[in-house]
């Protein structure tokens, strides 16, 4: 078979020649002669032409055909001067694959993206997650690119574990125990030690401390993959399951981190600028208007620096707009971080330096005692899309900071460890894969830029 795309984007070679198509139905109708057919093969935006007569045998086979159904066409590919689409197929031949019920849930008409999502295993047939979804496997390969060109090392971390790297305790348990019945110790509590693992295990929130560890022996690594989140929030942001590309490198602090987060981020959004065109094209046109121009805008702009003691006292001048008011030790809520980087900003722009307190108990303290050396960048429409850190590389204020707040030491040893052997300075930070998506192609809701999204109250395909 012939793809479409090739036929688009080598014309000449096809034109006046055989040759076959494979595809679904888009549109389709009939007069008593001949039929126009609208065919999409998946490999492209545009879609291809079909004209078919009743000199062929299955002719009232194929004129009763539905839309979604999939076919296979021979014919010859002849230009069309007059017409809006540059050339269609003169089919000789169309064999039927399979044939789509007429019930078939997406029709011409535009459907809106609610209702898209109660149809996510067929929601990959219509423009927009076409767009979305190839332009999410572009940025996935040119994260990898960055890396690899950089000579980073892709490190495999697990999606079991026994620790909390957040600190957060918003995980999902791992167990094989029944949970109607599960066995307790005399004191009344669970019996771990019959579980698959013999302790308490989750899904892994972040690879970093993982990663840590090989950072220390090839310098500069990355994660990608899958981490677990059960925040209880209901917002167009997060997501239960999510990608996170985590790099991390030894003898690295907090600028040359910043200086790889916006390096990585401009080199993806070159990247997908110029290899998916049509596509980038689509968002800004049918998405997000803005879209090509505040791209282009953050290629040719530095991204901002501000420490979060600053930043509060610039937000805290617009305190009466906010639903929550600022104040220096309070968290960045989405509005603030939005207000700063759409509003003070008006580009991706670095928090850095936030107060310990609100913080993940690896990174590094500051010397007035307060802060920490962490880094938020915040892009508009957004706010945080990535969030990383210079580590505590001292054994002993790492000791001391994971029992000021409770942590197991039994349960990172491994961790701790990496502070007696060779320690260095080192940095790392999490850029949200999907927050990312969002971010490239203007869409609005995660639950729109990740295949088979799992929110709350939600995994159902
Ligand atoms: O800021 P976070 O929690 O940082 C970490 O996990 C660090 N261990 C990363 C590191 O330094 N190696 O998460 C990093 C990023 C966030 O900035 C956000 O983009 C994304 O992960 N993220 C989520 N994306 C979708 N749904 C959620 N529930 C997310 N939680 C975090
Ligand atoms: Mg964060």
């Amino acid at each position: 078979l012939t793809t479409v795309k090739e036929l688009f984007s080598d014309r000449e070679k096809y034109l006046d020649k055989e040759v076959q198509v494979g595809g679904w139905i888009r549109s389709i109708r009939d007069s008593k002669a001949f039929g126009f057919i609208v065919l999409n093969d998946g490999t492209c935006f545009d879609t291809l032409q079909i004209v078919y007569h009743d000199t062929m045998e299955n002719f009232a086979e194929v004129s009763k055909l539905n839309v979604g159904a999939a076919i296979i066409v021979k014919g010859t590919l002849v230009a069309t001067p007059e017409a809006k689409q540059p050339f269609e197929i003169q089919a000789d031949q169309v064999l039927v694959e399979g044939v789509s019920n007429a019930d078939y849930p997406l029709q011409k008409k535009r459907h809106s993206f609610e209702y898209l999502r109660t149809i996510s295993h067929l929601r990959p047939r219509t423009n927009t997650f076409q767009a979305v979804f190839r332009v999410r496997s572009l940025i996935a390969y040119a994260i990898h690119k960055y890396f690899q060109e950089q000579g980073f090392v892709y490190v495999h971390t697990p999606l079991i574990t026994g620790s909390d790297c957040e600190g957060a305790g918003e995980m999902f348990q791992v167990t094989t125990m029944d949970l109607a019945n599960v066995p307790k110790k005399d004191d009344g509590t669970v019996d771990f030690s019959q579980d698959f693992f013999g302790k308490p295990t989750n899904l892994t929130v972040s690879g970093q401390l993982n990663a840590e560890t090989y950072a220390m022996a090839f310098r500069n690594v990355y994660t990608f993959g899958p981490t677990f989140r059960a925040e209880n929030s209901n917002t167009t942001r997060h997501a239960a399951e999510f990608w996170m590309i985590e790099p991390e490198m030894a003898f690295a602090d907090l600028n040359d981190n910043m200086a790889v987060a916006e390096g990585m981020l401009k080199y993806v959004i070159r990247y997908v600028l110029e290899n998916a065109p049509a596509e980038m094209d689509f968002f800004n046109q049918f998405v997000d208007k803005g879209l090509l121009d505040r791209l282009n805008h953050v290629l040719n702009s530095e991204f901002g620096h501000v420490t979060y003691t600053e930043a509060i006292k610039l937000l805290e001048e617009h305190n009466d707009k906010f639903d929550y008011k600022v104040f220096w030790g309070c968290d960045l809520q989405t509005e603030h971080e939005r207000y700063l980087t759409e509003e003070i900003f008006k580009k991706p722009v670095f928090v850095t330096d936030y107060p310990k307190e609100i913080k993940a108990f690896y990174m590094k303290l500051n010397e007035d005692g307060k802060t920490v050396a962490a880094m938020d960048c915040l892009v508009p429409g957004i706010g945080e899309i990535i969030g990383g850190s210079q580590r505590e590389d001292s054994y002993d204020k790492l000791l001391g900071r994971m029992k000021e707040l409770g942590l197991r030491e039994e349960d990172y040893g491994f961790y701790l460890d990496l502070r007696k052997y060779g320690s260095v300075r080192h940095s790392g930070f999490g850029l949200g894969f999907e927050r990312c998506v969002m971010y490239l192609t203007g869409m609005g809701n995660i639950r729109d830029v990740v295949p088979f999204p799992r929110t709350v109250n939600n995994c159902d395909l």
